[in-house]
């Protein structure tokens, strides 16, 4: 500042020394006011002639030196030379920038789409969406996505928008073994990224896990029955000392039947995407939940079936019996001995169903909550074993309600007891007809 400043007022200083030695002149020739204007009109020209080529300069714009001089127009002039300067270079700097940010984009290995948000069309995409997705430059470039992407069912799924979940495990439209998980991303009011990852290597493995787990429990089972079958034959009577040993290797045999079951009830879970819908009559489904509870519990614990619905279920009967038969075989075994069991189904104020389990028992610490529905999952494993558990209920549970759309919820406090609530949405739910409710 103090530079342009001095700038002008050695300009303004110029002009008043002109015009004192053009009086100074014209008083001593004795016409000092056509000399006064005479200097006067000379000093405007001047400026003029400055101004011009200031603007000459301006258009010819690259100029390698900063301009010299010490006048008020070549100090604008230096300014404008500076300020023309930096903005150039920040504009370098961010074509530099956008040039990198775009060719991280364009060399990442996942397909990325930027889409127009209300016409849905493709406004830029990387190479591996070619590769993915098939799509093509320049040809793609403005078309609609939905068309592009034809045989995926991405229309609709983009009308949902922001609330859009990933649509997993599509086949590529470029090859079908290429399997896609699918993400919408909403990151301006006006733009959508799409990313589309390769998950084929993902999946394969995944269907190798659940191929190998069900051919090995597959395979267990004949042996284990042989095994099972002469174990029962075997009688102790004859060698007194051998009785526990037998009854430990019974109960051990068993164990691993269940455990073999259950991983076989699993792997036909998983490899389902729904069940076949049948009606659920709740009433002789609670009478047998009961029934079972009784049996496990042998008269340890109080237990009760309370039926507040007047509604049946629309389901899977033999994988709904599994579920909730898994809560209440967890309820009496998480239970001491004089604790109470209640079984209950109730409609709920969302127009849906509940079917909760809630004992008396050990409860499970909340750290524990979390994950209790993973397989093989346990908060103490050798009170699991004890009871005969194989740490795969609660999972067989969850992979069931899912596929009916209800949820698992679970309320527990140490030393006081857990509730396990099956919840049903009203499309899962139907009024009992009258003759049901006859015989309820
Ligand atoms: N009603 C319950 N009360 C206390 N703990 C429970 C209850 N139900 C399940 N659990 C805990 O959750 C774990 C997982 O349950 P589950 O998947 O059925 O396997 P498990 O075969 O061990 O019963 C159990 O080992 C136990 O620690
Ligand atoms: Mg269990």
């Amino acid at each position: 500042m103090p530079s342009e400043r001095s700038a002008w007022l050695r300009s303004l200083a110029r002009l008043a020394v002109l015009l004192v030695v053009a009086g100074a002149i014209g008083l001593a020739i004795g016409r000092p006011w056509p000399m006064l204007a005479l200097a006067s009109l000379g000093a405007l020209a001047w400026q003029q002639w400055k101004l011009r080529n200031l603007l000459l300069q301006l258009l010819a714009r690259r100029r390698a030196d900063l301009p010299g001089g010490s006048g008020v127009w070549d100090e604008i002039d230096r300014l404008l030379h500076r300020s023309q300067a930096d903005m150039r270079a920040q504009k370098r700097r961010l074509l530099d920038m956008l040039r990198a940010y775009r060719a991280a984009a364009a060399a990442l290995p996942d397909a990325v789409l930027v889409l127009d948000r209300n016409s849905q069309r493709i406004l830029w995409f990387n190479d591996a969406a070619t590769r993915l997705l098939g799509l093509r430059y320049p040809r793609d470039i403005d078309a609609s996505l939905g068309d592009r992407l034809q045989p995926l069912p991405v229309a609709h799924w983009l009308s949902s928008g922001r609330n859009a979940e990933p649509l997993s495990d599509m086949p590529s439209p470029v090859d079908p073994d290429i399997r896609l998980n699918l993400r919408l991303i909403p990151y301006s009011d006006e733009l959508w990224l799409l990313v589309a990852r390769d998950v084929s290597k993902l999946m394969r493995l995944e269907h190798m896990r659940r191929d190998f787990v069900a051919n090995v429990s597959h395979e267990l089972r004949t042996p284990l029955t042989v095994v099972h079958g002469y174990l029962d034959m075997l009688d102790p009577v004859e060698q007194p000392e051998w009785a526990p040993i037998l009854h430990e290797m019974r109960r051990q045999s068993q164990r691993m039947t269940q455990l073999v079951e259950d991983l076989l009830t699993l792997s036909r879970l998983e490899a389902q995407d729904a069940l076949a819908d049948e009606s659920v009559p709740m009433a002789p489904l609670l009478a047998t939940l009961g029934r079972e509870a009784q049996a496990l519990s042998q008269n340890r614990h109080v237990i009760t079936v309370e039926d507040d619905a007047q509604v049946d279920l629309w389901g899977s009967q033999r994988e709904l019996h599994s579920a909730f038969s898994n809560l209440v075989s967890n309820a009496v075994r998480y239970t001491p001995e004089g604790g109470s069991i209640d079984i209950r189904f109730a409609r709920d104020a969302g127009g849906g169903a509940v079917l909760s389990v809630q004992d008396s028992g050990y409860g499970i610490p909340a750290a524990h909550l979390p994950r209790i529905t993973e397989r093989f999952y346990r908060v103490s494993t050798s009170r699991s074993r004890e009871s005969g558990g194989t740490g795969l209920g609660l999972a067989i549970a969850k992979h069931v309600l899912s596929l009916h759309q209800a949820r698992l919820e679970i309320a527990s406090e140490v030393g006081r007891g857990s509730r396990f609530s099956c919840h049903f949405g009203p499309e899962r739910v139907y009024l009992r007809s009258p003759r049901d409710l006859a015989i309820t």
